[in-house]
């Protein structure tokens, strides 16, 4: 109850969408990808459209970066979250999908903003993350939806196309949300 006063209070004073204040568990994505990357314990995560960090802040990766295209949504998740942020090492940076990151991560999740991106864009971008940011052995982790509402439906083998990832697609969640655990084979 406080919490939930606090992020109101926090989308209030930012200005960002009241759809942040909402209760961290309500999503059964989120608890999905949770229980899924607690099983995989990966050393380090960075997730892109990291909203108010609250699956980010819950993985106990060693490294984390989230990553926003809203600073003020990045100033909401570091009030949000300020254990993880200040003592646990929890870092925050403003970033559209699609722009460079440094480093490699063993997981890379993008979800619950991508079905505004075209498809050929996607594409591209979730290469150049794997290419370039997942480790060896590492998972992708991102949500398609069937739904007219939303304005792409995307289509996982299309975006995964021509990269060798071992994909999981996971369905049932709210709004035809699936799930798609890429994984990028370990090597020698
Ligand atoms: C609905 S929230 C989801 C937050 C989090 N991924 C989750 O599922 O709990 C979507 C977030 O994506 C961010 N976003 C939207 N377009 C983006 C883009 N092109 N690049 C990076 N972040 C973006 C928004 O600012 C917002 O914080």
């Amino acid at each position: 109850m406080v919490k939930t006063v606090f992020r109101h209070f926090l989308c209030n004073v930012l200005g960002i969408e009241r759809w942040h204040a909402g209760d961290e568990e309500r999503h059964p994505y989120r608890q999905e990808i949770l229980r899924r990357l607690h099983t995989q314990a990966p050393k380090s995560m960075l997730e892109i459209g990291c909203g108010l960090g609250d699956i980010l802040c819950r993985v106990p990766a060693c490294r984390r970066l989230g990553c926003d295209i809203s600073a003020r949504v990045l100033w909401a998740a570091r009030l949000s979250h300020p254990l993880q942020w200040l003592v646990r090492g929890a870092r925050f940076a403003t970033l559209r999908l699609g722009e460079p990151v440094q480093g490699r991560f063993d997981a890379v999740v993008c979800v619950n903003f991508i079905h505004i991106i075209p498809p050929a864009d996607l594409q591209v971008a979730l290469r150049a993350l794997v290419r370039d940011n997942l480790t060896l052995g590492g998972v992708l982790v991102f949500d398609v939806v069937s739904n007219p509402q939303y304005r792409y439906n995307h289509d996982p083998a299309f975006l995964l196309k021509d990269m060798e990832l071992d994909a999981e697609v996971v369905g049932g969640f709210e709004f035809g949300r699936s799930l798609v655990f890429a994984h990028k084979a370990a090597g020698e």
